[in-house]
């Protein structure tokens, strides 16, 4: 169920009405529901229950707020992070070190030695040169990394280009072909211990096909590393699952779809699964909670100017998403608008010619879907300060991030002190 539902026509994150947080804590402002979380943070449990002992991950950069990740920690869930900043808000988060892995494309020395120093489940390698950094580095604090190589299957996710991966000229992972040079490389690292293999092809997918493809051949691949000699102990499969963000479109695979789809690829690998999901943890259980300005006449319709813009949620203007943008109050009165923020660009669109909610200046307005990739994308564009984040627990809500303060932003430059004389 949507934690966000009409109750008596107004609608409500769990028990506490919208308006409620719009007028104590202003907008915009990312309101998100701790039930929604853990509904899909048990789901995805339930749907993996057949495997043995899999560690679900989760993608930390989806929604790294220090509530979020512990409310994820609650329900057991570890982490996969890209960045020292990711490794160190997971642990302050409590989330334990044997459940974080490591992955993205460029990781540095120090990014490194953090993740060595406290321990991690494994390193996902994305190239030889990595390998062989981290090596030198694990030598010389003593350690020995565990690592995987992430493979990049050639497979096409079928998502937006910007956000697919696992396609051969995407910058991700090694050339299959080339995976067991790469590993007979890793095995005469002396900093090194190798265990796993990786793959994540892109997000927001709305089919399993290209998931299962390639599932099928990190499978073969395993067995060509096991018959090279190699002990593979781990697969991770990545993220990558999308949710509905259209009501409208076919929906995409449920969780129990998914797990029933990775139990039969991989159930029988003998290797512990690892999981590195995303958007279909915390997606849907979040909104971006905004006020109308003024709605202006437009020469085909008109536009609906929103407290909000792309500096607060990026999706639309850089993936051309599509969002849900409801009344908090609706009158049941229907209209066709487009749906801008007040920055100086074209692309601070939100929605056009859609069909909504009429609402008029002061009108509350949720944008659905936004837990993820949302306030964690925003910036301070057009000199707006970040939007505050408030966390819903039932009947109790709290602020979790405060609204940045205009001072604070003007503060954190500093002048050269030529200009300051
Ligand atoms: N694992 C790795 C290695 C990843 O790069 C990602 C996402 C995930 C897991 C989690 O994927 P998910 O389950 O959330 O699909 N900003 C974009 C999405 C970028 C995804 C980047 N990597 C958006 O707003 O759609």
């Amino acid at each position: 169920m949507n934690p966000f539902q009409l109750r008596g026509g107004r609608l409500h994150c769990e028990a506490v009405p919208l308006e409620r947080i719009a007028e104590a804590v202003g907008t915009p402002v990312y309101v998100y529901s701790t039930a929604g979380m853990q509904r899909r943070a048990r789901a995805l449990k339930a749907a993996l229950s057949p495997l043995a002992d899999p560690l679900i991950a989760y993608a930390v950069k989806a929604n790294p707020n220090a509530a979020v990740l512990a409310t994820l920690a609650a329900e057991g869930l570890g982490a996969d992070v890209v960045s020292g900043g990711e490794y160190r808000r997971a642990r302050a988060a409590g989330i334990a070190a044997e459940k974080i892995v490591f992955s993205g494309v460029g990781k540095t020395q120090a990014e490194m030695a953090l993740a060595l120093e406290e321990g991690l489940c494994q390193f996902n390698l994305e190239s030889v040169a990595e390998a062989e950094m981290l090596s030198r580095i694990a030598l010389s604090m003593g350690r020995t990394a565990p690592v995987g190589f992430r493979v990049n299957p050639d497979v096409a996710a079928g998502s937006h280009a910007k956000i697919s991966t696992g396609a051969a000229h995407n910058k991700f992972g090694i050339a299959i072909g080339e995976t067991l040079q790469a590993y007979a490389r890793a095995r005469d690292l002396p900093g090194l211990e190798v265990r796993g293999v990786a793959v994540h092809i892109g997000s927001q997918l709305t089919s399993l096909e290209p998931l299962e493809a390639a599932f099928g051949k990190v499978g073969e691949l395993i067995r060509s590393l096991r018959a090279d000699g190699h002990e593979i102990r781990t697969a991770d499969l990545g993220g990558g699952l999308g949710i509905a963000y259209d009501p409208s479109a076919p929906p995409p695979p449920t969780l129990s779809d998914y797990g029933d789809m990775a139990s039969r690829i991989a159930g029988d690998w003998g290797a512990r699964l690892i999981f590195e999901p995303g958007r279909i943890i915390v997606g849907d259980a979040g909104v971006l909670l905004t006020r109308v300005i003024r709605v202006k006449p437009g020469p085909a319709r008109p536009f609906v100017i929103l407290d909000a813009a792309m500096n607060d949620l990026l999706r639309p203007s850089l993936y051309d998403a599509w969002h849900a943008i409801d009344a908090v109050v609706p009158t049941g009165e229907r209209t066709i608008a487009d749906v801008v923020g007040p920055i100086c660009e074209t692309g601070d669109t939100f929605a056009l010619a859609r069909d909504m909610d009429r609402v008029e200046a002061g009108a509350l307005m949720a944008i659905r879907g936004a837990g993820a990739y949302a306030a964690t994308m925003a910036s301070t564009y057009n000199s707006r300060p970040l939007p505050p984040e408030v966390l819903v627990n039932g009947g109790e809500w709290a602020v979790i991030r405060e609204r940045q303060d205009i001072e604070a932003l003007i503060r954190a430059d500093t002048l050269p002190a030529w200009l300051a004389r």
